[in-house]
């Protein structure tokens, strides 16, 4: 292969905070890209960032990592929008909209400005909202902006179901769909432990007295694990670097891997129009497939709820 056919999987983080920063660091130690750059309004911040990320280069897989500017957009294979405010205590995720809408759009211009053909992911929160105001601002195909979304609540249902059950977490199949935020729900229907469906597990099982009660007290930790975090150590940044890795992988590797990540919907599930999570088929083009499952009638409820609380977010947004 000659050398300029050769892309180096190049991975720009925007926002050089705690979360851009661990994505970064989590994603040097798999050795999935060869090349990060880092973006921060704060110089400092961001240079101090990628040179302490680069004496640790010795120990990492072959990676070039380095300070960024607009200009890595242009030939990124993907870009992490981590940057904007994060939720004080006692804040919603959907509090931050308004600091951080305006960071989102000037990004997005200056992406476009770059012409790049990268996959956009968005962290920051509202992460739903945000994603779907990058998006609208790039008018890109649906697929190529989506949005970390549930994949970090799901990844801490799985946690909670195998801790309750005894079951290694990798063992467990479980999403949560919806808004990443209050109005989020557990897709119990689609919840799998060692091959079997949840409430055939249960009846081999029989563990607990009371299934229902347990099953709504998993829900209402997942919902509650970011609160109990920011009150302990003001923010959280571990497990959403790894579900960051998890997401930058599926599309380097081309895994065709499916996770719930925030995409936008044009009448799948009966939603439209709003951007939220559901299983998708995640590869090399960002979204390559959304993933129509059988859900209850009461999940299918409970998705038009988040819907709404989204959809009437945006709407309360253009006014
Ligand atoms: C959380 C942040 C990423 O749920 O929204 O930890």
């Amino acid at each position: 292969m000659n050398q300029n056919q050769w892309k180096a999987r190049k991975v720009v983080i925007v926002g050089a905070g705690a979360v851009g920063a661990t994505f970064a660091y989590a994603l040097a130690q798999s050795g999935v890209a060869d090349e990060i750059a880092l973006i921060d309004f704060n110089q400092d911040l961001v240079k101090g960032q990628v040179l302490d990320l680069a004496h640790g280069l010795p120990f990492f897989p072959p990676l070039h990592i380095h300070v960024g500017s607009s200009a890595d957009y242009r030939d990124a294979s993907v870009i992490v929008i981590t940057a904007g405010a994060k939720q004080q205590p006692g804040e919603t995720r959907l509090d931050l909209l308004k600091r951080n809408a305006g960071i989102m759009k000037n990004i997005a211009r200056e992406i476009a400005v770059q012409e790049s053909e990268a996959v956009v992911i968005v962290t920051s929160n509202p992460v739903d909202i945000l994603t779907y105001t990058v998006l609208q601002e790039l008018g890109w195909k649906a697929g190529r902006v989506i949005g970390s979304g549930t994949v970090l609540d799901s990844a801490r249902f799985r946690y909670l179901l195998g801790q309750h059950c005894g079951v290694d977490v990798h063992n467990v199949h479980a999403y949560i769909l919806g808004e990443h935020g209050d109005s989020e729900f557990a897709a119990w229907s689609m919840t799998h432990l060692a091959g079997n469906e949840i409430d055939r597990y249960c009846a081999i099982c029989r563990k607990c007295n009371n299934w229902q009660a347990v099953r709504e007290e998993i829900v209402n930790e997942v919902k509650k694990s970011a609160y109990h975090i920011i009150d302990y150590k003001g923010s959280t940044y571990f497990a959403i670097g790894l579900a960051l890795v998890r997401i930058v992988t599926a599309i380097l590797r081309n895994q065709r891997s499916v996770l719930t990540v925030s995409t936008f919907l044009e009448g799948q599930y009966g939603v439209r129009d709003v951007c939220l999570s559901i299983p998708c088929i995640v590869a090399q083009s960002g979204v390559e497939k959304i993933v129509e499952g059988n859900l209850r009638e009461e999940e299918m409820q409970a998705l038009s709820r988040s819907a709404s609380v989204l959809r009437n977010t945006l709407d309360a947004m253009s006014k």
